[in-house]
């Protein structure tokens, strides 16, 4: 099977190609690239015929770089970076990382894919993935210094991607804890963290962000909740998937960093300036029960602080939802 994207690339001019030339170019038979072009198709290219010979792609295909994103980024992130990895195809960048850490892989490397197969979400939800449409990045991180609270970095790296897109021009950004980028109370992205780690290496993180760029309309019935994507917020004026992953990354590596010191000071502050909820009451499930309060914000560890009238209570990540009573 020929590699997708060297295909995509080389169609990427926008002119008819025969498969003739294609094959010769590619070193490879005829049947090869025609299957190549099947393949586009299945994952939702739109290729045209041109005559009995000749394809071309209905419009350009924004792929990933790793190259430009490593270009966009300045010199303080690039040298926390081991190495950007671009996958055309992946089961979940975050169970990629997740396999590499356990294989003991340095601290650094970031993962990137076209398309994930099993994208994953939180609580076993499926994260819809479809070829070079969105943003499906993964950061494999093991922290120097203090042990670091997952609470404090799930929302951390949440207000970093907020600050991340709203520098990019997008407004109207807001969080919903623990791990939601919403828009206008529809989904946009979504933060997934893990943590492995076995006595005899250090804990490592797998720090996993999506993020909807164009989602193709007819994958709407697949995603089971309101969604949104960049495209639709900037109102089309879409940055490239390219320069939105060098600004989402740049802006995580910073937190990470600033985690190992112990993370930012004002982070409860900044978190409630993104809060889609703060003042609103809501039910809040949990492994124990429903529990019905006022978001208060969260606290420095990340935990939700609920006003449940008698007294405010914290919750921490783990199995807790989030629904507002409205
Ligand atoms: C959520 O909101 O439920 C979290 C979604 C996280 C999705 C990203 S996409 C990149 C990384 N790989 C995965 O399989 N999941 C995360």
């Amino acid at each position: 099977m020929i590699d997708v994207c060297s295909l995509i690339r080389a169609l990427n001019d926008g002119k008819p190609h025969t498969g003739e030339r294609l094959a010769r170019n590619f070193g490879v038979a005829q049947m090869t690239i025609s299957r190549g072009i099947e393949h586009l198709k299945a994952m939702g290219i739109e290729v045209r015929a041109v005559g009995e010979q000749s394809h071309r792609l209905a419009r350009r295909v924004d792929l990933l770089d790793a190259q430009a994103i490593l270009q966009s980024i300045d010199k303080r992130t690039r040298a926390a970076v081991d190495r950007i990895e671009v996958l055309p195809e992946v089961d979940s960048t975050n169970a990629h990382l997740m396999r590499a850490g356990i294989a003991g892989t340095a601290a650094g490397l970031v993962c990137l894919a076209e398309r994930q197969t099993e994208g994953r979400g939180r609580r076993g939800r499926v994260w819809v993935s479809p070829f070079a449409a969105n943003v499906y990045m993964s950061l494999l991180w093991r922290f120097n210094g203090q042990a670091v609270n997952p609470g404090r970095l799930t929302t951390g790296i949440g207000v970093a991607v907020a600050e991340a897109l709203t520098s990019l021009g997008a407004t109207e950004i807001a969080l919903k804890w623990p791990n939601d980028v919403l828009w206008r109370r529809r989904k946009l992205g979504g933060i997934l963290v893990e943590r492995a780690g076995y006595a005899s290496r250090r804990i490592y993180f797998v720090i996993g962000i999506g993020l909807n760029v164009h989602m193709p309309e007819h994958y709407a019935p697949k995603i089971g909740q309101p969604w949104v994507d960049l495209s639709m917020v900037m109102n089309g004026a879409t940055p490239s998937r390219n320069e939105v992953t060098a600004r989402l990354l740049q802006a995580t590596i910073a937190e990470l960093v600033l985690l190992e010191h112990g993370g930012r000071k004002d982070l409860a502050q900044v978190w409630r300036s993104y809060d889609c909820n703060l003042g609103r009451p809501v039910a809040l499930r949990t492994p124990q029960g429903v529990q019905r309060g006022v978001v208060m914000g969260i606290d420095a560890d990340g935990r939700l602080l609920l006003n449940c009238g008698d007294r405010q209570r914290a919750f921490n990540c783990g199995e807790i939802s989030l629904r507002s009573v409205t």
